[in-house]
């Protein structure tokens, strides 16, 4: 039964892993162009640090279970990788597609975190708990933030195309 739930754990530490990896990439992609757009590009850039700190608390929490974090093998979910193509056609809303995936990407987030903390009982692994809700928190503030900036990120999109044209 332990058993059970720690493999399941464990095996959710390395998609969350492997999901803080692509959502790092993506990042880093967005961040190159989004000098139109400076206060996204600050929220991504600031998010981009937390990411890394998730990253790093994901270690500990395999650690904690006596798994090895050397040979973390990030292989690519299909949601992600659609987000990601979605994300990555360079056409002039790209801004808008950006910011409707990355509304998915921290909502998939949300969901795998609060998933992973409700296993660590079963799984004997009250320790790891901490990281894991500090990494829910940092994502529920940046799904909150992009969810009440969809409506102005669209309009200001508006106001360079207007001033493009
Ligand atoms: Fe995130």
């Amino acid at each position: 039964m332990t058993q059970t739930a720690r493999d399941i754990f464990v095996v959710g530490l390395r998609n969350a892993h492997a999901m803080e990896t692509q959502a790092r990439e993506l990042m880093e992609r967005q961040s190159e162009r989004l000098d139109e757009y400076p206060e996204v590009k600050a929220k991504v850039a600031a998010h981009l640090q937390e990411t890394n700190e998730q990253l790093k608390r994901l270690e500990r929490c395999l650690e904690s279970c006596g798994e090895s974090t050397s040979s973390l093998k990030d292989t690519a979910q299909s949601v992600m990788a659609n987000m990601q193509a979605m994300a990555h056609s360079a056409t002039n809303d790209e801004i808008l597609k950006n910011t409707f995936a990355n509304n998915a990407f921290e909502n998939f987030e949300i969901a795998a975190y609060k998933s992973l903390i409700a296993l660590c009982g079963a799984a004997g692994v009250t320790e790891a708990k901490a990281d894991l809700e500090a990494s829910l928190k940092e994502e529920q503030r940046m799904a909150a933030w992009i969810d009440s900036n969809v409506e102005k990120v669209t309009m200001e999109f508006l106001t360079h195309q207007r001033q493009a044209s």
